[in-house]
């Protein structure tokens, strides 16, 4: 059944109704289809548009609908032009009249992009909640191994001496970004578009601000074009998604080099980690890879979604019926790769001996001797210097700056004192990082426990805010 068929003498075209057909993607929004429709009519009824019997009727019958759909009672029909169809026919089919009333004062223009906002709003709190617990992880991971020295990397070489903990802590701090990004795209896409109609508002005397409330919405939309041609949340959300995967990507690059023979920093549980058909000593980190390669689909889909957009006379065109299979595609991907990525990282094992010995033995506390020198009165430019020579002395000749004997070290500057070898030990170069945002265990300690407040604190929060409205 078609919605559309008065003015037509034939039938759409076979090949061109599969074309055109969007329910195979967009039957996933038929909960909130009903829910929307439900707001829809109970206004119709209280501002005496539809007579309350009959909103009443069809609020009950769209009821039945729902439940019927989630039993697995009723089926939805692969044939319909998309969920607003089916649903307003099966509603017709059981109600006669009254469902034919439920259309007043609306066009799929408003439904479609209320529905998508209400789907979407679910799916970013969905996302934030995954989120909020790998940053648990990475937390409760932190303070596990805030003593654990390991080198810190720039351009991938050996830096200076950092701990595991704070390396972890530096995804949490992306991560806790990437939740406040979510919550604000879902605190702007928490408008209600219903009353715009296909793109001129409506003759009708409808109570926008009850449908709004209704739903759960801050408000309505203040202008019927924008209402119906807004796809701004859809590119948002992905936007935050896509941002939210390169970090992940970031992230699976390190456990990948990590587990890599030549770092063995960490091993991956066998329960998250594949073999090879051929070499049978391979443990691979599959997962990982894979949350990076999908990094590059969702931001296809961001690109998707942009130039769908771009070159979009107002309201509504059919080329926006190409916004969902993107932004959904989008939210199921970071779904996926959380539900893997979470466990993989609260099993691995951290190999922290082998961070240690690749942290020894160079010259990541080549600063720290530096600083040694500063602390006796050089200026830091002249100490910089002197250090380097010796690195360059302890390259040529095969020494580390820990076994090179004293008296060499004093050819270089008479500053130097039997406590160089104290001052440049791995320890003293990360317990005295306590500057605020340093590596420094304590610090890790003290930062993983004020995240982990801060989640107990949105737990506690969210609880009341969001009750109905999930
Ligand atoms: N399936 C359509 C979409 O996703 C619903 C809106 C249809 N409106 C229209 N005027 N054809 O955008």
């Amino acid at each position: 059944m078609k919605l559309w068929t008065g003015r037509f003498h034939k039938e759409l075209d076979k090949a061109t109704n599969d074309f055109n057909s969007s329910i195979s993607f967009d039957s996933r929004m038929a909960r909130e289809d009903i829910e929307g429709s439900i707001a829809h009519a109970t206004m119709l009824g209280a501002c005496g548009i539809v007579e309350q019997k009959e909103a009443q009727a069809i609020c009950a019958g769209l009821e039945g609908i729902l439940a019927d759909l989630e039993s697995g009672k009723l089926a939805i029909d692969p044939g319909a032009e998309d969920i607003h169809t089916f649903v307003e026919g099966e509603l017709t089919a059981r109600l006669g009249d009254a469902g034919k009333r439920l259309h007043t004062a609306r066009s799929r223009n408003d439904q479609v992009a209320l529905d998508v906002r209400l789907y979407l709003r679910r799916q970013c709190r969905a996302l934030q909640g995954q989120l909020e617990e790998l940053v648990h992880v990475l937390c409760r991971r932190a303070i596990e191994h805030s003593g654990a020295v390991m080198p810190g990397y720039t351009h991938l070489q050996r830096a200076q001496p950092i701990t595991f903990g704070h390396h972890l802590m530096a995804y949490a701090e992306m991560l806790l970004r990437d939740i406040s990004r979510l919550e604000d795209a879902c605190g702007r896409m928490n408008v209600c578009p219903l009353g715009s109609g296909a793109l001129a508002g409506t003759t009708y005397p409808l109570d926008r601000e009850m449908t709004a409330s209704l739903l759960g919405f801050s408000g309505p939309t203040r202008n019927s074009l924008d209402g119906v041609s807004d796809r701004d949340f859809c590119m948002e959300l992905a936007a935050c998604i896509a941002i939210c995967m390169v970090h992940l990507s970031r992230f699976s690059e390190e456990i990948i080099l990590w587990c890599s023979w030549e770092f063995k920093f960490v091993e991956l549980d066998d329960a998250f980690s594949t073999g090879s058909s051929i070499m049978p000593q391979k443990k691979n980190p599959d997962i990982a890879e894979l949350v990076r390669g999908k990094t590059g689909r969702v931001i296809g889909s961001l690109t998707t979604l942009l130039t769908m957009m771009k070159g979009l006379p107002l309201a509504y065109n059919k080329d926006m019926q190409e916004d969902k299979e993107a932004v959904f595609d989008a939210v199921d991907t970071l779904r996926m790769c959380l539900t893997a990525f979470i466990p993989m990282v609260e099993t691995m094992r951290v190999l922290p001996e082998n961070m240690r010995k690749a942290a020894a033995g160079g010259f990541i506390n080549a600063t720290d001797c530096a600083d040694y020198l500063v602390g006796r009165g050089l200026p830091f430019r002249d100490a910089y210097k002197v250090t380097g020579a010796i690195v360059a002395y302890c390259i040529d000749n095969g020494y580390t700056l820990e076994n090179l004997p004293l008296e060499k070290y004093k050819e270089y500057h008479h500053l130097f004192e039997n406590d160089v070898y104290e001052a440049i030990s791995l320890e003293r170069c990360v317990n005295g990082r306590k500057v605020l945002g340093g590596p420094a265990p304590e610090n890790v300690r003290r930062e993983a426990q004020r995240v982990l407040d801060l989640l107990q604190e949105r737990r506690a929060g969210q609880g009341g805010k969001d009750e109905g409205h999930d």
